[in-house]
């Protein structure tokens, strides 16, 4: 029986797992942080896609079924190319599978949250260069601009907040100087943005203090759309829409950790992330 893989470049993805796991609580899981490798986001195309495949391909001939790219950074700038290009040829050749990504579950929740359709991704260096928040945002307002209610995106790339995480620096002054630093640059390129998408499943890890900090900022109040229960309920809705996927999932409600870093500091920090302690197992891709 075969397993959900979950993949993110570091411990971003753990943000996305704990949801899923709460939704979904009976499958079998298998996390794999490409933490010797992270940050993804200041990497150029070419490199994204060739680590988030090596990664998808290791997740598959571990008998998962389903691997969730459980980062913006390679749903951005893999995804497609992985669904269009290699899926195809894995299909061919064994048992039905398939990848999917976080962008399109967050997405879709937007319209009804925002009153005044202004909305702000905040998000890597490599996500807003793919442009991938605006051009589905833009599909979805395309049916809104007949009725007046089209969305006006904002992007700012947060460089240093992912380094910050990784490193577990989060608490730190720094992370406030540059959570007070991106934002403050994104609210002045427009100020009337009343949703804000944390595109980065890292930076959950960062949603107090970006509250904090956007209530000294703006006397607006702005909704901040993070993706760990959208994406779950979308796989939910996913898996009740594909028996195909759903029915060679196995039901013992385990998770197992690998990185492609040392185990006991991936597990130390993992921990931390996910409120539990837990047990990992190192890998090379
Ligand atoms: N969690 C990844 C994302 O959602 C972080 C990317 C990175 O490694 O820079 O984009």
């Amino acid at each position: 029986m075969a397993k959900i893989g979950v993949f993110d470049s570091g411990y971003g993805g753990l943000t996305i797992l704990s949801e899923i796991r709460r939704v979904l609580p009976e499958y079998d899981y298998l996390y794999l942080g490409d933490n010797a490798r992270a940050p993804y986001g200041t990497h150029s195309f070419d490199v994204i896609y060739r680590y988030t495949l090596q990664a998808v391909e290791y997740l598959l001939s571990q008998d998962c079924a389903l691997v969730i790219l459980a980062c913006n950074t390679a749903s951005a700038k893999a995804l497609r190319t992985i669904q269009q290009r290699d899926l195809p040829k894995i299909n061919h050749q064994s048992r039905r599978v398939n990848v999917l990504g976080v962008i399109r579950p967050t997405v879709e929740a937007v319209p009804a949250i925002s009153q005044t359709g202004h909305v702000g991704i905040l998000a890597t260096p490599a996500t807003v260069s793919s442009e991938s928040y605006v051009l589905e945002l833009e599909k979805i307002s395309e049916g809104l601009r007949e009725t007046g209610d089209g969305l006006q995106v904002t992007q700012q790339a947060c460089p240093m907040w992912v380094p910050l995480i990784e490193a577990g620096e989060h608490e730190s002054d720094g992370a406030e100087f540059f959570v007070d630093k991106y934002l403050r640059e994104l609210l002045g390129k427009d100020p009337e943005i009343d949703t804000l998408v944390l595109g980065c499943t890292h930076y959950p890890l960062l949603a107090a203090k970006i509250s904090r900090q956007l209530s000294s900022i703006s006397s607006r109040p702005i909704r901040i759309i993070s993706q760990g229960s959208l994406v779950a309920d979308s796989l939910k809705d996913y898996l009740q829409r594909h028996p195909e996927y759903r029915d060679q999932l196995s039901h013992g409600g385990s998770c197992r950790y690998l990185t492609t870093e040392n185990a006991d500091r991936f597990a130390q920090s993992a921990s931390l992330f996910l409120d539990q302690s837990v047990c990992a197992a190192h890998i090379d891709l």
